[in-house]
């Protein structure tokens, strides 16, 4: 497919430069002219999705305790950006749905990664794909839900298969072209150091896009570009503005 989204992403709202995963970052990017962000999703242990990339709530709330066994309300106490700097105290793990109204209201697309505990692959890709179908409804671009788990994006597409999906991978997997067709995604989205321009040339002959993670260096973000790469991902929204592709 051609690429009809933003072609520098805001990794995990706002990069290294606000705490993960929280509306503050999420704004952030938006202040700083990126047209997308990444986030992650996982389903608190009351099956509402919320904003989060570890399993465990000890890095960015300094809590003890699994994202799977908390209630939404429990971890809506916690304070999600203290980690960061004081300047970010009182930031919150956000739910999807918060994060969503906010990338509409502030018109960002957003790449959503479907980011599930261990053991609850179908039921996230599941319930992540049906909120993003009702909140994404009428809008002018929808999301593109990735994963690393091919079980949560097999579940997106049955509750959702109009959504574009795409195909995480650290490494090149061997048999990542028949992933790519077994799923229908309309894109891999590499690790950029496992990427090379043939691989590039290849999923794009296959009618699949190519987003690259995460890139910080403008050298390797021109390079990758020179390879036709349709996306880049980055925590430096300082170094690789959207002006950059
Ligand atoms: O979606 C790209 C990237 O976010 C994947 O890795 O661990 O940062 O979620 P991670
Ligand atoms: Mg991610």
């Amino acid at each position: 497919m051609s690429w009809p989204f933003p072609g520098i992403v805001a990794h995990r709202g706002g990069g290294t430069l606000a705490p993960e995963n929280t509306l503050g970052a999420i704004r952030l990017g938006a202040t700083m002219g990126f047209k997308g962000v990444e986030f992650d999703v996982m389903l608190a242990g009351d099956g509402t999705p919320v904003l989060i990339h570890d399993q465990t709530l000890k890095r960015t709330t300094r809590t003890r305790g699994d994202v799977a066994r908390a209630t939404y309300a429990e971890l809506a106490r916690l304070d999600a950006g203290a980690w960061h700097g004081t300047r970010w105290r009182g930031e919150r793990i956000p739910r999807f749905e918060d994060a969503v109204r906010l990338c509409r209201e502030l018109g960002l697309w957003a790449n959503v990664e479907i980011k599930p505990a261990q053991g609850h692959e179908r039921r996230t890709g599941e319930a992540v794909a049906q909120m993003a179908d009702k909140l994404w409804r009428s809008a002018p671009l929808p999301p593109v839900l990735s994963s690393f788990s091919p079980v949560a994006l097999a579940a997106a597409r049955h509750a959702a298969p109009q959504l574009p999906r795409g195909l995480l991978v650290g490494r090149i997997p061997p048999h990542w072209r028949e992933m790519l067709q077994d799923l229908e995604c309309v894109a891999l989205h590499a690790n950029y150091r496992a990427l090379n321009a043939r691989v590039v040339a290849e999923a794009q002959r296959a009618g699949a896009a190519v987003l690259a993670w995460t890139v910080n260096d403008r050298r390797a973000a021109r390079k990758l570009l020179s390879w036709g790469v349709d996306c880049l991902v980055t925590d430096r929204l300082d170094r690789i503005a959207p002006e950059f592709a």
